[in-house]
């Protein structure tokens, strides 16, 4: 039995399989963040190929979060009719589709750059420091971008937590020095995030999931360690999120060990510990090593990044099914 070609339900929503394409930043959106062609083509080659979650790239719920000037952008009403499309698309041929919401923080594109602390990434501006004020003001941004994500229509909204970027530069000791309630003990680091998922859930329907995407381990003396996730991962538990993402790293450069599934071991810590959906992403290219991950209960999910870019009819090749071809492709289908 090929596990991973097995649905998975979700709240109100049912994931046809275990195969999720993980955000990945197109660098293709207009100046003002709006979808182009690419995006219709590229998610809709991949929704065509029946992954099972499409994930939308890291979309900026502020103009100054974008990761560079081509960033989808989800800050303005006008942006929700594009991404509206996309979804629409991808749904017409069975994938369930969601997006991520980001704010890039200290590591933004342009000369706005804004972070816990004014510490700097190495070859970024040195940062402004959040007031109490302008946090809130950057948590109702997360909350009008996550209306517009229902209005677009997506069925999973994933909170870009990792990579560095600003929820993460809140999470880690490394760039949060804050002497507030927002910095200091794990608790207080973790309560941007936390007041994130409360305004979110305010817009966000109550039977689509809600998902966050983790840096696991920042690899670095004084980071986070996965003690520390696991505690996050709990604390998000507790609010109602019920999918987690786990990747690692993007604070500050460090040494990783890659190999296959070089991640995976992070979301079944995370999985073991709090009994929450996981998707373990990185490295993972085989159907082999996806099935041993989905069939030993070590994650839910398994994200397939650059493989899904290198070959977008991976599950079609991987499934012997003729039945979930497109018929278009009636001649070409490999037949057991
Ligand atoms: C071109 C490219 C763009 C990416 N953009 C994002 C992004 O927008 N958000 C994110 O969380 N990760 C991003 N990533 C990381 C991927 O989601 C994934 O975690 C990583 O590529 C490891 O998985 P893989 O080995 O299967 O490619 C990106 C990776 C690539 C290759």
């Amino acid at each position: 039995m090929l596990f991973v070609f097995t649905p998975f339900e979700l709240k109100s929503i049912t994931i046809p399989n275990r195969i999720v394409m993980p955000p990945m930043c197109m660098y293709s959106a207009t100046e003002e963040g709006q979808v182009t062609d690419w995006h219709l083509i590229h998610y809709g080659s991949r929704a065509v190929g029946k992954v099972g979650l499409i994930i939308l790239e890291a979309t900026a719920v502020e103009k100054r979060g974008r990761l560079s000037g081509r960033d989808l952008g989800i800050w303005e009403d006008s942006q929700i009719e594009g991404l509206r499309r996309v979804v629409e698309i991808c749904r017409a041929h069975g994938s369930v589709v969601g997006i991520q919401l980001a704010h890039a923080g200290r590591k933004a594109w342009g000369d706005e750059l804004v972070a816990p602390s004014a510490i700097a990434f190495p070859g970024f501006a040195v940062p402004h420091a959040l007031s109490r004020a302008e946090i809130a003001e950057v948590v109702e941004s997360w909350r009008q971008a996550a209306r517009r994500t229902r209005e677009a229509g997506f069925d999973v909204l994933q909170l870009h937590a990792a990579h560095g970027y600003l929820i993460h530069e809140f999470l880690s000791p490394l760039s949060n020095q804050r002497t507030d309630e927002y910095g200091g003990s794990l608790e207080n680091r973790m309560r941007f995030l936390l007041e994130i998922v409360e305004a979110v859930q305010t817009e966000w329907p109550a039977d689509k999931p809600l998902s966050v995407r983790l840096s696991a381990v920042d690899y670095l003396e004084g980071g986070l360690t996965l003690k520390d996730t696991v505690e996050i991962s709990k604390a998000l538990q507790a609010k109602g999120v019920d999918l987690l993402d786990i990747s690692s790293g993007g604070i500050l450069s460090a040494r990783i060990e890659l190999g296959p599934g070089y991640q995976v071991r992070f979301a079944e810590v995370v999985k073991q510990a709090t009994g929450l959906p996981t998707i373990a992403v990185g490295l993972i290219t085989s159907v082999e090593l996806a099935q041993e991950i989905i069939s030993n209960g070590r994650a839910d999910f398994v994200a397939l990044g650059r493989e899904l870019l290198r070959n977008p009819h991976w599950v079609l090749q991987a499934k012997p099914d003729p039945e979930l071809w497109p018929k278009q492709y009636e001649r070409a289908i490999p037949r057991p």
